[in-house]
């Protein structure tokens, strides 16, 4: 085709490149919002990117908790939480749209480009992505009914990345907050995917939920996470995440870790092969006959519901 041939087709002039379609299995990687905020951190996370892309097909979807705050207390909005989701009125909605579909979503995939990455930015409203429905009580807040995945499907068939900003519509229109590891849980379950990966700056779950240097706990039952939270020892955004974490193994996710790789080679390993330091979340009984030492076993939950080997207690939002 000649350059003038080309142009009709392709008005920028350049070559159209072939689409990158990666031949494992896919995965989901989800970015906490303060991890986007340190440059030396964001540039591994985008290296880890570029390192795997190439391996497996890859949806990024990122919080930004600190950002939305930082800018709703500008305005004069308190922000406000209840079991680690953000209270959302009116206002508050307006704020989190603009913030982590605006700032944040545009912010994280100009350096995804800049590096090579064919990065699109998107929220759950896009091509109809997520639909959600509201939670009781919570204002604006939605939990992920449906997800399009072959749509997802398409975008990375055509070799792009797809960065998902938590907001989506419900069946109205309206807009609702969406937590991050939620969607994440929700997407990860739709596409099939093989790892999802929560990075949060906590690193994992830690021993003492106040005292970010206390050790990790490496593995955590799901039949622990009720009573984990019950007792105090997992709250604040750490609730919604590990019952995300949860969920996303009931979807059929084989491996859910939560951790903050250190390095570009970090991630794409952990991404890979789902191996890493920080806390993976395992499916039922599978660590508690040996692990019981780890969870003091008063919980009236787990006495109720006859230990291990029973089903999974019901979640909540
Ligand atoms: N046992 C625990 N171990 C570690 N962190 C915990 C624990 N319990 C509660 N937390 C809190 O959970 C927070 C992580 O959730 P948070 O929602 O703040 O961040 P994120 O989900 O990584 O980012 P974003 O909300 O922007 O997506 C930690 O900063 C910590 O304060
Ligand atoms: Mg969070």
């Amino acid at each position: 085709m000649n350059l003038a041939a080309r142009r009709r087709v392709n008005p920028s002039g350049h070559a159209a490149a072939r689409p990158v379609v990666a031949p494992g299995a896919p995965c989901v990687l989800k970015i906490g919002g303060d991890l986007l905020e340190d440059s030396r951190k964001r540039r591994a996370l985008v290296g880890g990117v570029v390192r795997t892309r190439a391996h497996l097909p890859l949806v990024v979807i990122h919080g930004g908790g600190a950002q939305v705050s930082r800018v709703a207390e500008k305005l004069g909005l308190k922000p406000t939480f209840r079991q680690g989701l953000r209270v959302t009125d009116e206002p508050m909605a307006e704020v989190a749209e603009m913030v982590l579909s605006g700032q944040v979503n545009k912010a994280l995939v100009a350096t995804l480009v800049q590096e090579g990455v064919p990065a699109i930015g998107l929220s759950g409203k896009d091509l109809g992505l997520v639909e959600a429905v509201a939670v009781p009580g919570l204002g604006r807040v939605g939990v992920p009914l449906r997800v399009r995945a072959e749509r997802l499907w398409e975008l990375l068939a055509l070799g792009y990345t797809p960065v998902l900003a938590s907001i989506a519509a419900d069946a109205r229109g309206q807009t609702l907050n969406i937590n991050a590891d939620h969607l994440a849980a929700a997407v990860a379950g739709a596409i099939g995917a093989r790892h999802l990966l929560l990075l949060s700056s906590s690193g994992g779950v830690r021993r003492d939920p106040d005292n970010r240097r206390s050790s990790l706990v490496r593995m955590l039952s799901t039949l622990e996470v009720e009573a984990r939270i019950a007792l105090g020892a997992l709250t604040r955004g750490m609730i919604p995440k590990v019952r995300a974490a949860k969920r996303a193994l009931e979807q059929g996710v084989e491996r859910v870790g939560i951790l903050a790789p250190g390095s570009a080679a970090e991630l794409s390993g952990a991404l890979r092969h789902g191996k890493g330091k920080g806390t993976w979340i395992v499916r039922g009984p599978e660590t508690l006959p040996r692990k019981s030492k780890t969870l003091r076993l008063s919980s009236p939950t787990r006495r109720k519901r006859g230990g291990p080997g029973t089903a999974p207690a019901k979640e909540g939002v």
